[in-house]
């Protein structure tokens, strides 16, 4: 079995992403730089913001947080980010979700400049990864095929069962498996909480990519022996820690482990990597413009 480490693979992308940074600078260009538009105060979301700042921070790129009171309006959102896409000196743009329940989401993440889309939400985005048109992947599915292809995990033939139908993992990581390409070439199931049987699928299954936001719902009986497992959970649970909370995985790890021929930890594992991803984008976002 081995581990797919996500946060050593994450490392050594980070030193690449940091040269071809000083490369960039070193004939006349300029930083890349990613805005990201936080709204509230929440805990998870603060955290992540930050993880993504520093990460910007670490290899060369300018990063700009913007932070919203909680209880701003739409209105004034939508051109805080109008601003932000008619600023030049800004590559990349993300709005970290969830967003307060008085702001419709969709109508937002509609809003960005598709050019500017580094998460790639913007359906435009979403419509050319379909088709595998170069678009911007987003990052936690990007992530996931980086860390497949550094590994040489094969996908080609293979059955691929995805957990979870989010807009974020789940449909795009069905669609960009099942694309004629490599990772890619899977035959896909999507399942999700209305699926009947799901162990019957699970245990089919050659890849499982576990999407769904509960700890340890993927046991041990529901893997078959040399199965490659991706965990994407990444909840928060109370725990004796200095923080009071830890990460917890939609796999039962120790369960799961043993039969696996590839798994990835929590944290650790697919974590990183979608920070990576989001850096790999607004640096394409600064060399497309
Ligand atoms: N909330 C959880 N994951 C993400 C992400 O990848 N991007 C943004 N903008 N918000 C998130």
């Amino acid at each position: 079995m081995v581990i797919l480490d996500g946060k050593a693979t994450a490392d050594s992308i980070k030193a690449e992403i940091a040269a071809e940074v000083e490369k960039i600078i070193e004939s006349g260009g300029k930083r890349p730089h990613l805005a990201a538009i936080l709204v509230g105060s929440d805990g998870a979301s603060m955290t992540y913001v930050g993880h993504k700042e520093s990460a910007c921070k670490r290899v060369g790129f300018d990063s700009t947080v913007i932070r919203l009171d909680e209880t701003i309006s739409q209105n004034d959102l939508l051109e805080e980010i109008e601003k932000i896409n008619n600023n030049s000196s800004v590559d990349g743009l993300i709005v970290q979700l969830p967003l307060p329940k008085h702001i419709d989401e969709q109508k937002v993440i509609e809003s960005i400049d598709p050019k500017k889309d580094v998460d790639g939400f913007h359906p435009v985005n979403v419509g050319k990864m379909v088709l595998g048109l170069p678009s911007f992947i987003s990052a936690t599915p990007a992530g996931i095929l980086e860390l497949l292809i550094r590994y040489g995990v094969e996908t080609s033939g293979k059955h691929c069962v995805i957990i979870g139908r989010s807009n974020i993992v789940g449909k795009p990581m069905a669609n960009l498996l099942s694309l004629k390409a490599n990772p890619g070439d899977c035959t896909v199931t999507m399942c999700h909480s209305r699926t009947k049987n799901l162990k019957e699928h699970t245990l089919n299954a050659d890849i499982i990519i576990a999407a769904l936001g509960v700890p340890g719902f993927l046991k041990g009986d529901m893997v078959k022996e040399g199965a490659v497992v991706i965990d994407v959970g990444i909840t928060r649970v109370e725990a004796d820690t200095k923080t009071g909370f830890r990460l917890a995985g939609d796999v039962l790890f120790d369960e799961v482990a043993p039969k696996c021929s590839y798994i990835t930890p929590v944290p650790g594992g697919v974590g990183p990597m979608t920070i990576i991803s989001l850096l790999k984008n607004t640096l394409k976002a600064s060399l497309l413009k």
